[in-house]
């Protein structure tokens, strides 16, 4: 089979390289992909910036299925033939608050999902929504289930709400606008680009600023203040975001492209009971809860671009310039 493979290469960090088909072991499927989709951790991983890097594992967290060998003793659903997702998270143990020291993802430890076949444990596939296409469905686990946690479990987003989601280019973000209006929440949102806050206005946000714009704080704290903001962007830009919060508010973050803050506001942390909240990937039950809310309100992730599987190179290339809006997915 075909495989997209992290190399010890300097020059040539990712190879489309032919290995063996995988046998799946005791407990696992062998599941034929249909799609995978990239996220700005495959493109960490293949820059060497990402902890516990190991050569030679086939790349990606994300993707779309057909069981082509069933393990013993699956539902019906999950049967040969069944079209699935994979849920990325490996080990998160039974302490639903914080995932345990042998969790792992998708793609880095374990062989990732693009390649033409992965063998994974049985517990980890899910039967792909059916509103979904293939690459919809390969583009929703990793974005959605991180996007969930944040907005849901951690964040508690809920009706009548005022939620911001910051960099609404970032494919977590799109999925956490997503759910946040699905939950009734009022959503703003923020991007570098206009053209990315017109195309959120058009899916439904309450308002967008650029934050390249000088006064785009003010900008939001004309609009009212905020129950909860999701971010990802992190640095010194956290104590604005602090102070759009309402008293009482949440600020929950799972990233932090902009690196560590310089300095906190904690007066205004403690004086306003504000909660800053940190988020991470999520349980299995997370990961359950996640579908039930994209099944029943035919929620779909928005794509930027399919290419063939051929392509993926490509796709890492836009990953890198950071010019898509939505995700990037690769057939097979
Ligand atoms: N902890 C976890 O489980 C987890 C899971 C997934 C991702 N992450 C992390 O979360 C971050 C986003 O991941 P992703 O996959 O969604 O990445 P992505 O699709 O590449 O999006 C990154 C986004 O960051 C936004 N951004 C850049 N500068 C910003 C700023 N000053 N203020 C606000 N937003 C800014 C950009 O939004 P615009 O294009 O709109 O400007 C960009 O699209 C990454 O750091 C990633 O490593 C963590």
């Amino acid at each position: 089979m075909k495989a997209l493979v992290l190399k010890d290469d300097v020059d040539r960090r990712l190879a489309l390289e032919e290995l063996a088909t995988p046998v799946p072991g005791p407990g696992q499927v062998l599941l034929a992909m249909r799609g995978a989709a990239l996220n700005r951790r495959d493109y960490y991983i293949s820059i060497g910036q990402y902890a516990g890097i190991r050569y030679d594992t086939i790349q990606g967290s994300d993707g779309c299925g057909i069981i082509h060998t069933a393990a013993a003793g699956m539902a019906p659903e999950l049967s040969e033939g069944s079209r699935v997702i994979v849920n990325p998270s490996h080990g998160w143990g039974d302490d639903e608050r914080v995932q345990s020291q042998h969790y792992t993802i998708l793609g880095m430890q374990q062989p990732g999902t693009l390649a033409e076949f992965l063998a994974v444990d049985g517990d980890r596939i899910h039967p792909a929504p059916a509103h979904l296409s293939d690459t919809e469905a390969a583009a929703l686990p990793l974005a959605g289930l991180t996007a969930y946690r944040a907005v849901k479990t951690q964040g508690q987003a809920a009706q009548g709400q005022r939620v911001l989601v910051t960099g609404i280019g970032g494919g977590v973000a799109q999925m956490a606008f997503q759910f946040a209006a699905a939950l009734g929440a009022a959503v703003w949102v923020s991007s570098g680009t206009n053209w990315k806050i017109e195309r959120a206005r058009a899916m439904g946000a309450a308002g967008g600023v650029n934050y390249h714009e000088q006064d785009w704080a003010e900008q939001l704290k004309a609009a009212g203040g905020f129950d909860l903001i999701v971010d990802s962007a992190g640095g010194d830009q956290i104590n604005t975001l602090l102070r759009l919060l309402k008293p009482g508010g949440s600020l929950v973050f799972f990233g932090s492209t902009l690196g560590r803050p310089s300095w906190l506001d904690t007066h205004r942390i403690f004086w306003n009971q504000l909660r800053l909240q940190g988020s991470t990937m999520g349980s299995d039950r997370d990961f359950a809860a996640m579908l039930h809310l994209v099944n029943a309100h035919k929620i779909v992730p928005v794509i930027d671009s399919v290419r063939p599987f051929a392509e993926v190179l490509d796709a890492y290339e836009v990953l890198k310039h950071n010019s898509q809006f939505g995700k990037l997915v690769v057939t097979f």
